[in-house]
């Protein structure tokens, strides 16, 4: 055990005892036995900013951070936090019942937090409470909480899935899922975790190595309407759109680096202006003899394309007709 662990036991325990010392009713022996075993048994963590920070690093950080955290709320560090978001405070330090943060992770305020994965376990819930309840004391000075350094996602020379779930979450996913703003995700497309991005919903609208012709990047951008966010704006930052298209262009990596497969088969849908006579917005198609043409604009003129992936990943045109 190192030393710190062992410090930190110690304090549990010490706090368990005191407790009991100073409870005003007669504690039984008994129950000081079970307090004192408790404190050495089980791995409680002190209601303490460090535990706090702890949880949030873990399951909110990835959203709540960087300057497009939603509603402008920064849960990276004890001063952002205490700021609150665009609507105010979130902490009401030694009220937890009126603290917007409890509410939203016990889900008694909608959405509940985490927006995405499941709810804090118990223990942790309780722990942010006792916490608040407490007065949300900060960090002494000399325990600074190791706050995540940003770290640069191009600085390997690939992005991975787990560079970019963050934009998903903290743009997406409010609508893109189940049990989400809407009865059932938009388009049937969900967009909170990777394997959901890449089935798509009606349509695939990742096609990795093909940013330009991938949907995501044509919504974010406004290529194709309603631009999304479909709230926004605000939009995406360019340097979130950018590693947007880093990542798919890149073959849309998993968080382990492995490329995703082709989807081979999978439906898509253009709608934007011809930039030449086999592309839309950049966005390269083939034609064969199968492919039905209706009044095709020329070239500048605005255009609809339904069509399919093929084995290679091309963008084949089934129909292709004026907009
Ligand atoms: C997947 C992304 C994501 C994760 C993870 C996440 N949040 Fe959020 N959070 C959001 C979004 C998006 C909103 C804005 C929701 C809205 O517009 O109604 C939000 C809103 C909030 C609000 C409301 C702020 C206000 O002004 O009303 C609080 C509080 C909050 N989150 C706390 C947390 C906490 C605590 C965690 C971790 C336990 C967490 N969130 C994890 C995306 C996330
Ligand atoms: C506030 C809710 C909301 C948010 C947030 C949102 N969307 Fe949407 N999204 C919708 C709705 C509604 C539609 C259907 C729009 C329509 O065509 O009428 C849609 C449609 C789409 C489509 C089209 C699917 C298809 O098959 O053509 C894509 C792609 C998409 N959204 C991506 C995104 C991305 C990426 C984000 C985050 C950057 C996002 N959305 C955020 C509500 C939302």
């Amino acid at each position: 055990m190192s030393a710190r662990a062992w410090c930190r036991r110690a304090r549990l325990w010490s706090t368990s005892v005191s407790i009991s010392h100073s409870s005003q009713h007669s504690v039984s022996l008994n129950r000081y036995w079970a307090i004192l075993l408790i404190g050495l048994s089980a791995p409680i963590a002190a209601a303490d900013w460090q535990s706090v920070a702890s949880v949030l690093q873990q399951r909110c950080v990835m959203c709540h951070s960087g300057d497009t955290a939603p509603l402008g709320l920064q849960l990276s560090d004890y001063g952002s936090l205490m700021q609150g978001s665009v609507n105010g405070p979130v902490i009401v330090a030694g009220d937890p019942d009126g603290s917007p943060l409890i509410q939203r992770i016990r889900g008694t305020a909608q959405p509940q937090m985490p927006l995405a994965g499941p709810p804090l376990a118990n223990k942790d819930i309780e722990l942010i409470t006792e916490w608040v309840a407490a007065g949300a004391k900060g960090p002494d000075a000399a325990d600074v909480p190791a706050v995540a350094a940003p770290t640069d996602p191009y600085a390997d020379g690939v992005v991975r899935y787990d560079e970019v779930a963050g934009i998903f979450g903290r743009h997406c996913v409010l609508c893109h899922a189940d049990g989400g703003k809407y009865l059932s995700p938009p388009e049937g497309l969900k967009l909170t975790d990777y394997n959901s991005i890449l089935r798509g919903g009606e349509r695939v609208v990742v096609l990795p190595g093909n940013a330009a012709g991938s949907e995501i990047i044509r919504r974010v951008k406004g290529l194709a309407k309603p631009r999304m966010p479909f709230n926004g704006p605000p939009w995406l930052t360019d340097d979130e759109i950018a590693l947007l298209a880093a990542w798919i262009d890149g073959g849309a990596l998993s968080a382990e680096g492995e490329p995703a497969p082709i989807p081979v088969g999978g439906r898509v849908r253009l709608r934007g202006r011809l930039t030449a006579a086999n592309a839309i917005d950049g966005a390269e198609f083939v034609t064969n003899n199968a492919t039905r043409t209706k009044d095709l604009p020329p070239i500048g003129g605005m255009a609809e394309l339904r069509g399919y992936i093929d084995a290679d990943g091309r963008i084949v045109a089934e129909r292709l007709r004026s907009r």
